[in-house]
């Protein structure tokens, strides 16, 4: 068909103003106050196979809509009363008819009011007089267009379902292997001889079976942690802390691991109460996770400075290490999840690339940040830095408390 041809109406379609257009193949619907042009359009688009809907006005095109969602729109731009960029933008608005690609069919006089017409949420416009092939080209394209757009929306639903699946799945295992473990765990404890053991070979078969046990934990641990946080079910509970004692209580915990490695942990922290809103069991596993990195990327005999000081704005925590510290290319993947870097435990810890993606993850979702600055061979100093909370001013720090383990 060309454009001459396309100026005559064939005699099959007839203006329906009846609200009940019903179809399978893809719905278009024209709207245009002159009948004319809708006879034409309409001809065109019935030839090539599609279902069309006609509307003569702004209003009975948006009243038609209510009941039939086309899949396409050809609206006229100058239309009494409301015009074609007022009946897009209502479109547009309307989160049932937003995704509707709509076609703007213009004389080629108004073609000075495209820009606003493209804001108002157009996809293409056609020039009257119509040729046809090029109408028929365009909207085929843009119900292609809508067509791809949604098979990908469904693709995307689909891997979104199966993401959930397989968390739940692993979450599932996880929980249920930690039980066993820690059950596991404690036997190994109770058969271990508490001193002398019989030999070496028996000392060594136990500390074989502490360490998978341990590491499996952890693992188990880590994996429960992400899947709480990443599924969004990680109980917040943001209440007044003191940081402080957070801090006291975490470097006693890892005192035996790094006395074990003749590492020295020295905690330089304000002898007063460093409040802080957060949540308690948070903020002991991220400070926990930065002390037990430092020894464990540190050699034997280094010294690890955990430090915390305050100003009116936020409170800030720094673990420093003398370990090998971190390569430029490792810090761009530092805080992503399985990150096994440059960096390998120092006394065959387990290491599972979990620790600072959880660390970071935790840290944000308490309203704070997380970084860290090193120089390659020269030491890692992680921080974690949060807001001072605004009511209960922080006292002045009267004076420095050093508090230094093994
Ligand atoms: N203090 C540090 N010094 C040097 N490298 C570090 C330090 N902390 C972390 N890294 C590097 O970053 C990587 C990721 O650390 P992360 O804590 O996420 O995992 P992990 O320690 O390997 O395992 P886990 O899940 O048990 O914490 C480590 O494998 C290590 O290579
Ligand atoms: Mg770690």
């Amino acid at each position: 068909m060309n454009a001459t041809s396309a100026m005559i109406a064939p005699p099959e379609f007839i203006l329906d103003d009846s609200d009940d257009v019903k179809s399978s193949s893809a719905i278009v619907l024209i709207v245009d106050d002159c009948t004319r042009n809708i006879q034409i359009v309409g001809s065109i688009l019935t030839e090539a196979g599609y279902e069309v809907m006609p509307a003569t006005s702004g209003r009975q095109a948006l009243a038609r809509i209510v009941n039939q969602l086309p899949d396409l729109i050809l609206l006229d731009l100058m239309m009494p009363e409301i015009d074609g960029m007022e009946v897009c933008r209502r479109l547009k608005n309307d989160p049932a008819t937003q995704e509707i690609p709509v076609i703007f069919l213009t004389a080629s006089s108004e073609t000075g009011h495209l820009v606003e017409a493209f804001e108002s949420g157009a996809v293409d416009y056609v020039t009257k007089p119509f040729n046809a092939m090029e109408l028929l080209a365009r909207v085929k394209t843009h119900l292609e267009l809508k067509q791809n757009r949604e098979a990908l929306q469904r693709y995307a639903n689909q891997l979104r379902e199966m993401n959930n699946e397989k968390n739940e799945l692993m979450s599932i295992a996880a929980h249920d292997l930690r039980n066993p473990l820690n059950n596991l765990m404690s036997c190994i404890e109770m058969i271990r001889p508490e001193s002398s053991p019989a030999d070496e070979r028996q000392e060594s078969l136990f500390e074989i079976m502490t360490n998978s046990v341990d590491h499996m934990l952890q693992l188990v641990n880590n994996l429960l942690d992400v899947n709480a946080i990443e599924s969004g079910k990680w109980q917040l509970n943001l209440t007044r802390c003191d940081l402080r004692e957070i801090l006291v209580d975490v470097v006693n915990s890892y005192d035996n691991k790094a006395a074990a490695k003749q590492q020295s942990l020295i905690l330089d922290c304000p002898l007063t109460a460093l409040p802080a809103d957060l949540d308690f069991t948070g903020a002991t596993e991220v400070i926990g996770n930065l002390i037990s990195n430092a020894i464990k990327y540190s050699p034997p005999g280094k010294a690890i400075q955990i430090r915390a000081d305050s100003n009116e704005d936020r409170i800030r925590i720094e673990v420093q290490d003398q370990g090998p510290g971190l390569t430029p290319e490792d810090k761009t993947r530092l805080f992503g999840k399985f990150a096994r870097l440059s960096a390998r435990p120092t006394a065959n810890e387990p290491s599972t690339g979990l620790g600072l993606s959880i660390v970071k993850k935790m840290v944000e979702l308490m309203n704070g940040s997380v970084g860290c600055e090193s120089e390659p061979g020269h030491g890692a100093t992680f921080f974690v830095e949060w807001p001072t909370p605004e009511s209960d001013p922080l006292p002045e720090p009267s004076s420095v408390e050093l508090y230094t383990t093994s």
